[in-house]
């Protein structure tokens, strides 16, 4: 009896040391992400601080140049040569592209309380669209399902977040290739999809592109889809992105329907 006595003992020791390694590797997954996590909001609160202020300050002297700028334009109205004209021009649209990352930063740090409203989904996909400047080489090819659903979202938040993913679009595709907007219906959930033929994104890359400050673009500062991802979250969307290298990029948004269309 002594025998299989001590073989039932190993027998069940050797599974609860198993067992007992499989809770501490769950265990240290949940910390893992726990501590992502913390790093991540830690960040974006530093972030956050530095931005408000910086961005603050900066707003001021911007206005005042562009200012100066409309006033030199007015005082030299036809007695300035064509380069003045043209650098003036420069000028003014380089104070532009500072104010939208001044803009960008701002929001960033202060997103308000989505106002949550009925809004048409196709409409609203078909208005963010048009905010956006599509280069010649690119087509923009939609294929909207059926009857536009009401989506309960704060239409401004959503519209930009939808904005921010279209122009990461155009931009990895670098002036040719075709960007395909389609959507559809799942249960409680309106989706769009925005599937470009662009650049693609690394795979090791790819749980970084939400994080703030993340770019791969000489000009970018890294906001767009840390306040996309933001955006659609508060507003109880979600966000997801397959990509590959060389072939194209899927982002896809899913909203929440408004009630009476759920059912
Ligand atoms: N459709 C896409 N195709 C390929 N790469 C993309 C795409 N969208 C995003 N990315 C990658 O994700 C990174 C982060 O995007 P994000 O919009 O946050 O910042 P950005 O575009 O670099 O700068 P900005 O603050 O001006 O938006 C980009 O630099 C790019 O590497
Ligand atoms: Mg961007």
């Amino acid at each position: 009896g002594g025998t299989i006595r001590k073989m039932e003992l190993e027998q069940s020791l050797k599974q609860y040391s198993e067992q007992l390694e499989e809770m501490v590797k769950e265990r240290t997954r949940e910390l893992e992400e726990a501590q992502d996590k913390l790093v991540r909001s830690e960040r974006l609160a530093a972030v956050g601080e530095l931005a408000s202020g910086v961005g603050h300050e900066l707003r001021n002297p911007l206005n005042v140049i562009k200012s100066c700028i409309y006033l030199l334009n007015m005082t030299l109205a036809d007695k300035a040569d064509e380069e003045t004209i043209s650098t003036l021009k420069l000028l003014d649209q380089q104070v532009d592209i500072s104010n939208k990352i001044v803009t960008d930063l701002l929001t960033f740090t202060r997103v308000r309380p989505p106002s949550l409203g009925q809004v048409d989904f196709h409409n609203l996909i078909r208005e963010s669209l048009s905010w956006v400047r599509v280069p010649e080489g690119i087509e923009v090819v939609t294929n909207f399902d059926g009857q536009s659903p009401k989506v309960l979202v704060d239409a401004e938040q959503i519209g930009r977040a939808l904005a921010n993913i279209v122009s990461n679009a155009l931009q990895a595709m670098d002036g040719k290739g075709v960007l395909r907007v389609n959507t559809g219906i799942d249960e409680g959930y309106a989706w769009v999809k925005f599937e470009d033929t662009g650049c693609g994104i690394p795979e090791e890359n790819l749980d970084k592109i939400f994080e703030p400050l993340f770019t791969t673009k000489p000009k970018g500062i890294g906001l767009g889809l840390a306040i996309t991802k933001r955006l659609v979250e508060q507003n109880n969307g979600v966000i997801e992105v397959t990509s590959q290298v060389g072939k194209g990029t899927t982002f896809a948004v899913k909203l929440p329907l408004c009630k009476e269309e759920a059912n």
